[in-house]
């Protein structure tokens, strides 16, 4: 009875809800402390380049992709100067070519690379003021929204990336300072050379540690939150099985190897239950989760085609109940998914 009940409700109730989703108008709120107006849900265009060996998703999907998510009201568009090499960025431009307006533009800038290799990072204000221009040529717009070093290390002084940064607000090619991955006491100090309007933060319920110092930190400043990798590199989709294909990127992080990957992938049975109890998808439910956190949390997701748009716009309506919050958090309190990724802090 409860198996056709579930079924009923996903046949009827689930593909209404993805449609009225394509109608809703997004959330907006302000990112930071008085900071400008996007929406509740940012999309990260940068999986539509080839990022890291991944492949290279169909140009022409990627740009419907982000002109049907600003037609939803989704002007939050995230890129870097280094996701394909100028590819991404190429790609935004041509999906806002005409209606700057509305959208809300990211960029990360000082990684370096090789092909699919990370050399390391630039931050020499001469590299960063070299960089701007690139971006915005590539963009085709006068001003970015946000801009942020995508790492901080101690190769320049971090007055010095800040105060470059900060020159360029004044010049009006950019509007506000953000920052990516970085440690509370860093956020703290970059913060104190030029007021922080967002951090670019990787966080989900399989990787909580920043809820120690971090997020309070961003609260207590009054930083918006960026949240990127809200499925964990698809763990937490529910479409990941164990052994992954040998091609997998997955294969270079500990958490998705031998006994490690076989625990995780148990875990995730528990949101793959709740979600079949709601009548929701997997990844609705940690994007849902995400987004639950806080006013000031905006949860950042990889979309290449239009199709993710309605699961994943529906998404932000999601509620839990008190139990099911405590459930989720007890299963997956910090550390609860072992091994690590890219993410290590
Ligand atoms: N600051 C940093 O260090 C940093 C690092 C990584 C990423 N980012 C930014 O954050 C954004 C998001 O991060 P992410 O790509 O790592 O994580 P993510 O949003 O969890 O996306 C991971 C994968 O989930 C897939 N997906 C999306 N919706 C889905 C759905 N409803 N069902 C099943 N799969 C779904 C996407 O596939 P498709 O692509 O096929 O749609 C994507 O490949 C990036 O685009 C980028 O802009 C920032």
């Amino acid at each position: 009875m409860k198996e056709s009940c579930y079924r009923m409700r996903k046949l009827i109730f689930v593909p209404l809800i993805n449609k009225i989703a394509t109608m809703t108008t997004i959330k907006k709120i302000a990112l930071g402390k008085n900071g400008p107006l996007v929406s509740k849900l940012g999309l990260g265009c940068m999986r539509m380049s080839p990022v890291w060996g991944g492949p290279k998703n169909d140009e022409n999907e990627s740009i419907a992709t982000i002109q049907q998510a600003l037609d939803s009201g989704i002007n939050f568009l995230n890129t870097g100067d280094f996701y394909g090499s100028g590819h991404n960025e190429l790609l935004v431009g041509k999906a806002i070519k005409g209606r700057r307006d509305d959208a809300f533009i990211s960029v990360k800038f000082g990684a370096i690379f090789y092909g699919n290799q990370m050399l390391g990072l630039d931050l020499r204000p001469i590299a960063i003021k070299n960089f701007i221009n690139y971006s915005l040529v590539r963009l085709g717009i006068d001003t970015i929204d946000l801009y942020q070093p995508c790492r901080l290390d101690n190769s320049v002084p971090v007055e010095d990336v800040i105060g470059t940064v900060a020159d360029l607000i004044k010049e009006g090619k950019v509007r506000h300072l953000g920052v990516s991955e970085i440690t509370a006491d860093q956020l703290r100090k970059v913060n104190s050379i030029h007021p922080v309007t967002a951090l670019e933060i990787g966080y989900s319920l399989a990787d909580r540690q920043i809820e120690s110092d971090l997020l309070p930190t961003a609260k207590e400043l009054g930083i918006g939150v960026v949240a990127f990798a809200n499925t964990a590199e698809g763990l937490l989709t529910g479409e990941m099985k164990a052994p992954l294909p040998a091609n997998a990127y997955h294969h270079h992080f500990s958490r998705f190897q031998g006994d490690n990957l076989v625990k995780n992938l148990e875990k995730v049975e528990i949101l793959k239950q709740m979600a079949k109890e709601k009548g929701y998808t997997p990844t609705q439910l940690a994007i849902a989760w995400v987004n639950a956190q806080g006013d000031h949390i905006m949860p950042l997701v990889s979309m290449s085609r239009r199709s993710r748009l309605p699961e994943n716009i529906a998404a932000m309506e999601i509620a839990f109940t008190p139990d099911e919050m405590n459930t989720l958090n007890t299963h997956f309190s910090a550390g609860a998914i072992l091994g690590e990724t890219y993410l290590q802090r």
